[in-house]
């Protein structure tokens, strides 16, 4: 991870400019911000444990404990809650019998309830490894569960092929897998107001 680290800093005329994306690189590799990462992160950078602590509690997208293999956001924010989303999360919350920021007993989910992801125009929204779950239903959301807990590929309305959470991190720190153009990245209701109105 050290090298890794090294190299995420070469990439920046200041090094520090590189604290978010040595931070994903930590939770690509241990689940979350580990003490190990953190102490890590302020060694090559110079900060303090403080000064990096208080970046990775400052942004929701860091965590402060294990994320498991996929991890689940359900929208909480107003207009996704009164169209579906408090359902969604009830269903998913019941499905893998925990709560927000808990992981499932044998590591494979872990569940979050997250504002809003600026796609309201799919609401409600699930989120899973942070790829887009668009307009969903409870239905939809424990049918998905259970193709991830049987290992089936499952294709989010926008983006590649999901894999898991610590590999979306890893690509969030900037090592790319080469997927970017795998499925669609602009949904319909997004392109209703360009002049093609979302048609191709
Ligand atoms: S309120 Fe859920 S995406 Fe905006």
């Amino acid at each position: 991870m050290k090298e890794e680290l090294e190299q995420i800093m070469a990439r920046y005329p200041q090094p520090r400019s590189a604290i978010m994306p040595m931070l994903h690189l930590v939770q690509s590799y241990e689940g979350y911000v580990s003490d190990a990462g953190v102490e890590l992160v302020a060694e090559l950078l110079g900060l303090t444990i403080a000064q990096v602590r208080g970046v990775s509690t400052f942004y929701t997208q860091y965590r402060q404990h294990p994320a498991g293999k996929h991890h689940i956001g359900v929208c909480a924010t107003a207009l996704c809650a009164v169209l579906g989303g408090d359902a969604v999360y009830a269903a998913v919350s019941e499905k893998l019998g925990i709560k927000a920021d808990e992981t499932t007993a044998d590591g494979l989910f872990s569940l979050e309830r997250i504002e809003c992801n600026a796609a309201c125009d799919f609401a409600p929204v699930m989120m899973i490894n942070w790829e887009f779950m668009d307009n969903m239903t409870p239905e939809k959301a424990v049918a998905i569960l259970d193709d991830l807990a049987a290992g089936k590929p499952v294709q989010p309305e926008r983006g590649a092929t999901l894999t898991s959470w610590k590999e979306n991190e890893r690509v969030l720190a900037g090592f790319y897998d080469g997927r970017a153009d795998e499925g669609v990245s602009a949904g319909v209701s997004s392109l209703r107001s360009t002049p093609k109105g979302g048609k191709k």
